[in-house]
């Protein structure tokens, strides 16, 4: 981890801290020697913290579980971008190697009304769980498990659904949107099981009642920005936000 000290990076940092969802919370200005280009961005995080807990005893919460880029915990706002300057990538998989020695970093959490800050850069992503619920269950009645591949599926809506199916469900969509609109990652987990016949019994009721659910909780309205498609690591594409409106729109039509 620590690689060739001679290319090891003096950076400045500037991080969000916020004692809890009531504290007004303020940025924090802090230096950080020795950071190794083949650092991840949270092995960096922990350089520091373990500075900070031998200086002053006070670490930087943030959150993150894998760090393999699959749970999506890992939410940084990273000079103004989600989980950082690197396409299709999370922050656990940034590497230092994308900075220079003598950068600033500003590092902020998500921001949006509907993920509360828990705790400096970590935020309360339930909101999506609750859309999720708002979605049930797939209700159709499989009786007992039968080969997978004795139902048919074009290849390209099994491609398709997989491509939706990649969403982390990391919020990155909803904090790069100036509305904070969560639309890109309802599409894919509506389409996730819309573009499959399974899910397509409920597809338009389920549509709608994750979409009230993501209205009621406050996120914002799509305005086709597009920072949602561009800053998502898992390239989550508009198209699912298309298909998500069709299935609203017909649902309502039709009484669904
Ligand atoms: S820590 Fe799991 S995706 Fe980053």
């Amino acid at each position: 981890m620590s690689g060739n000290s001679a290319h090891n990076m003096s950076l400045k940092l500037k991080i969000w801290r916020q004692k809890n969802s009531k504290d007004e919370g303020k940025m924090v200005d802090y230096t950080l020697d020795g950071v190794s280009p083949d650092m991840s961005f949270l092995e960096m995080m922990d350089t520091l913290n373990t500075k900070l807990v031998k200086e002053q005893g006070d670490s930087i919460a943030f959150d993150h579980d894998c760090r393999e880029g699959i749970c999506g915990m890992c939410s940084m706002m990273i000079n103004g971008q989600a989980h950082g300057p690197e396409a299709l990538t999370t922050t656990c998989q940034l590497h230092m190697r994308k900075f220079k020695n003598g950068d600033t970093i500003v590092i902020e959490p998500w921001r949006a009304k509907a993920f509360p800050v828990v705790k400096d850069l970590m935020v309360n992503r339930g909101a999506f769980d609750e859309i999720m619920a708002a979605g049930g269950y797939v209700n159709v009645n499989t009786g007992n498990a039968v080969d997978a591949n004795a139902i048919l599926i074009g290849q390209e809506n099994a491609e398709l659904a997989m491509d939706a199916a990649a969403c982390i469900g990391c919020g990155a969509c909803v904090a790069s949107c100036k509305n904070a609109s969560a639309m890109l990652f309802v599409s894919a987990k509506i389409s996730q099981l819309a573009l499959l016949p399974q899910g397509q019994v409920e597809a338009e009721s389920r549509a709608i009642a994750m979409v009230e659910k993501m209205d009621e909780l406050g996120f914002g309205n799509c305005t086709n920005e597009a920072e949602c498609e561009a800053q998502c690591p898992k390239g989550i594409k508009l198209e699912n936000i298309a298909r998500m409106n069709r299935a609203v729109t017909k649902g309502l039509f039709s009484g669904r």
